[in-house]
């Protein structure tokens, strides 16, 4: 049996009372929170940043995974790590190719681990040159800037080759699946080869969250 990690989305959390919030997902066995950070350049919406994640990051247990989706990723990425970042996954179309090595190296050389996430239309291949280097691959399964988006099924394939290619090359390397996840979907992207689920909309201000969170768990 396959151990899923879910991974909350604060996006959709109720931030007037967020420690009960973190609280709740927390009890119900996750054991990653997602901050998604959106800059209102890269994407098309402004979320939270540096101090919000500094007054949450020690206040739970879970890995703080955070998502940054925003511009210049290898200035901010030392101040997030400095907030309590413990994953800190930037954008692969962020970032130019010559610059993807440094942003990798710079979040390493200070104990965090790293991500890399791809937007839907993003070919999967243009990151296996770092696979050996990332801990986490961060598939969009929704265009990043907003939470309560439908599932797009294009992801499903992405999972699918880049498990056979970690597999193939006997890498650590975990699947982490972003946008529009459910018991539906979220069971498509396990059965393709994911490792761990994001998921905002479909858990935060759900009257049956715990109930949600163990079946996402379990798929
Ligand atoms: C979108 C974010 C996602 C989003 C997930 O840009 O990266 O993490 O918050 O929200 P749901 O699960 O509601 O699609
Ligand atoms: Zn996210």
């Amino acid at each position: 049996m396959k151990n899923i990690i879910v991974s909350p989305s604060l996006l959709s959390a109720d931030f007037t009372k967020i420690q009960e919030e973190l609280e709740l997902v927390e009890n119900a066995g996750a054991e990653w929170l997602h901050f998604d950070v959106m800059d209102g350049h890269f994407v098309p919406n402004i979320s939270f940043g540096v101090p919000v994640l500094k007054s949450i990051a020690h206040k739970h247990h879970m890995l703080n995974d955070v998502h940054i989706m925003i511009s210049d990723p290898l200035f901010y990425a030392p101040k997030f790590i400095e907030a309590g970042a413990d994953l800190l996954t930037f954008h692969f179309e962020a970032v130019k190719r010559k610059n993807v090595e440094t942003v990798i190296d710079m979040i390493k050389s200070k104990s965090c681990k790293v991500g890399i996430s791809i937007k839907p239309k993003t070919d999967v291949k243009k990151i296996y040159p770092y696979l050996d280097k990332l801990d986490v691959v961060l598939i969009m399964s929704v265009e990043p800037g907003f939470g309560g988006q439908a599932f797009m099924e294009s992801a499903l394939d992405k999972i699918s080759k880049l498990r056979k290619t970690i597999d193939r090359r006997h890498l650590s390397t975990l699947i982490e699946v972003d946008g529009g996840i459910n018991d539906v979907t979220g069971r498509k992207c396990i059965e393709a080869g994911a490792d761990i689920l994001v998921a905002g909309s479909y858990i935060f201000g759900q009257k049956d969250l715990d109930k949600r969170i163990k079946e996402l768990k379990r798929l």
